[in-house]
């Protein structure tokens, strides 16, 4: 929790000196070792110039030996809140990973949290200072148009559990780890890597996402923003969605691929919480038609003349880690939902406010709880989600075609 590191931004902000502005501000920062710096605002009279409060937290954190930051808070002395201002934003970067949480607070507590991935997705790399160059340096977009073949990419294929297998369908592809992606999350959980490939499928050349966060795993839903920004930024249009779900519509079967029509967001978290960037889209996005009509169509219809008849239903996100219990999917069943799962929603929320196109497909991957008698299990997941895994790549390979036509 922040509380300790609320009460230690609170005890350095007392010590402020801000005769000039007149604001007091405190930071603190739980470096990976478990203890806390904190520092305030020192201002000179030669104000503006003077040093932020991060800025003296991380000067501690670093004389006193520690190495990275996993947590941070700024806490400002009134209701407006402060975030940290661009130099710090960038020094946060130097010491931390772009999932690890900012709080921002205000004397009554913390008020919003977001990510240093999401402060600053673009941040400075080695390219900026004459290292690397090339592909090797540079902000997220840069690296991802450093990528071979990526210049005219326009779908990103997120991938869900069990189907990183998918790219292994691809031609010429080419790599780069999240790590290497400023705002780009470091999954957890097996069956996720963190890596961007670049490849083509069918001819079409697409950017797919091997690894993503969940919501589970404890992060902020805001941390989906920084990659979906980053890809809008790079000239990606379409974002297809995978997921491994459980049927709760008795006539989808486990092995099959399901396009998703609509959803329904069960997780109590929204990733646009928290200020607008109203550069990226509106305080509040139209969600009507989230999966494109149109592209939903052209999916159905190439796919049926290929011989692969392509059934729709409604995906809702529940929170997770734990699956469901019986009595949870009647009532999921009850308000409209066909398949249940732990991801996608953040990122089609995500994406429709960046003004990208959705697409979603559900590998089924189980019966949901309750309708087969038997428990349920993250490695059926992972093995039955390879097979689902492979008619995804087929029914992709058929449909890509023309719906990157349709861009
Ligand atoms: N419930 C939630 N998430 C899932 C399931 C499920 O039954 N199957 C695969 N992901």
């Amino acid at each position: 929790m922040s509380d300790d590191l609320f009460e230690a931004a609170k005890a350095a902000r007392g010590h402020a000196h801000c005769p000039y502005s007149g604001f007091a501000v405190g930071a603190a920062l739980r470096a990976e070792d478990g203890r806390i710096f904190a520092g305030a605002n020192v201002e000179n009279a030669a104000h503006p110039q003077g040093q932020c409060a991060e800025a003296s937290a991380i000067g501690a954190l670093v004389s006193a030996g520690a190495k990275r930051i996993v947590e941070a808070l700024v806490l400002a002395d009134g209701d407006a809140l402060i975030s940290p201002c661009g130099g710090c934003r960038q020094r946060l970067a130097e010491f931390a990973e772009p999932a690890t949480p900012v709080h921002l607070a205000g004397p009554a507590g913390v008020r919003h949290t977001t990510t240093v991935g999401e402060l600053l997705p673009f941040g400075f790399g080695e390219g900026h200072l004459g290292r690397g160059g090339g592909s090797e340096g540079g902000s997220a977009v840069d690296r991802l148009s450093g990528l071979k073949h990526a210049g005219d990419t326009r779908i990103a294929i997120q991938l869900g559990s069990g189907l990183g297998a998918l790219v292994d369908a691809l031609a010429d592809v080419d790599a780069v780890d999240y790590g290497a992606l400023a705002g780009f999350p470091q999954p957890t959980v097996a069956g996720h890597r963190g890596r961007v490939v670049a490849g083509q499928l069918a001819g079409v050349p697409v950017l797919c996402l091997q690894g993503r966060v969940h919501l589970y795993e404890g992060g902020p839903a805001a941390a989906v923003n920084a990659p979906i920004r980053t890809l809008r930024a790079f000239g990606i249009r379409l974002l297809v969605l995978t997921n491994a779900a459980g049927a709760i519509a008795p006539h989808f079967e486990p092995g099959s691929v399901v396009l998703v029509s609509d959803h329904i967001n069960a997780l109590g978290k929204n990733p646009l919480v928290g200020p607008n960037a109203d550069d990226v889209g509106p305080r509040f996005p139209d969600m009507s038609v989230v999966y494109d009509r149109e592209l939903r169509d052209l999916v159905k219809k190439t796919g049926a003349a290929a011989g692969l008849r392509v059934h729709e239903g409604v995906y809702l996100a529940t929170l997770g880690p734990s699956f469901e219990t019986p009595a949870e999917i009647r009532a999921f069943k009850a308000i409209g939902a066909d398949l249940v799962g732990m991801s996608t929603v953040p990122e089609a929320i995500s994406a429709r406010h960046a003004g990208l196109r959705v697409l979603g497909f559900s590998a089924v991957t189980n019966r949901a709880a309750g309708q087969s008698g038997r428990p349920l299990s993250h490695d059926e997941t992972l093995a039955v989600g390879a097979v689902a895994g492979e008619k995804l790549a087929k029914l992709l390979g058929v449909v890509l075609p023309e719906v990157h036509h349709a861009l």
